[in-house]
């Protein structure tokens, strides 16, 4: 059975989702560890909720980023963690992290990349005018969401959508895809060659 940790900075949603599909066997594997970068994400109390170990992590107690990212894999060492879920964890993180869990982290993004990158890839998405977004699960290597491609689920924009009800139906798609996804990883399915990521039988 894999360890999985999840990295959350905000509400928790797709980590609630993650955690239900444990529970009804869509993920073969089993949540270890939440940490979060702030104190009152919700996403520690749902954590919480579930019984899971939950972690604050305080960036502000270290020096710089490589401290505080050294402090994040000794966790993950001690927890013997084997797949780092990155799900609305809004820090970057350093070599030194990426490094250590090499094709071993993965992210969700709410846009189809390589298009809108960063924060905010709804709202560039919107303001852009594309009439097709959605999002995209991938590995996470040394780049701004550059690593390959796990899976992507399409969602169509509409005229009179906004911020908040485009992010909604984006969010019903992460809720599916992300335990796709890591289910694959748990079961051995994928494999990396160059940039692609191939699932195989
Ligand atoms: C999700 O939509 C995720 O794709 C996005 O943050 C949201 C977190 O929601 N991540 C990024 O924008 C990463 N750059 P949640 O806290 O309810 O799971």
């Amino acid at each position: 059975m894999k360890r999985i940790a999840v990295f959350a900075s905000g509400q928790g949603t797709n980590l609630e989702a993650i955690l239900e599909a444990v529970k009804s066997g869509g993920i073969s594997g089993e949540v270890a560890l939440v940490i979060s970068d702030q104190e009152k994400a919700q996403a520690l109390q749902r954590a919480q909720r579930w019984g899971v170990k939950a972690l604050f992590i305080n960036p502000k107690e270290y020096k710089n980023r490589e401290q505080y990212d050294q402090v994040l894999v000794d966790q993950l060492k001690a927890d013997k963690i084997d797949l780092v879920v990155l799900a609305g964890f809004m820090r970057l993180l350093t070599p030194l992290f990426v490094r250590a869990f090499p094709l071993k982290i993965m992210n969700i993004h709410p846009s189809l990349l390589p298009a809108f990158p960063g924060l905010e890839g709804v709202e560039q998405a919107l303001a852009y005018g594309v009439k097709v977004s959605g999002c995209t699960v991938h590995f996470i290597d040394e780049g701004l969401d550059t690593g390959p491609v796990i899976l992507q689920e399409a969602v169509p924009v509409i005229q009179e959508d906004t911020i908040e009800t485009l992010h909604q139906r984006i969010h019903a798609s992460e809720y599916r895809l992300y335990p796709t996804a890591i289910d694959l990883f748990c079961r051995d399915k994928l494999k990396v060659e160059g940039r692609r990521c191939l699932i195989i039988d």
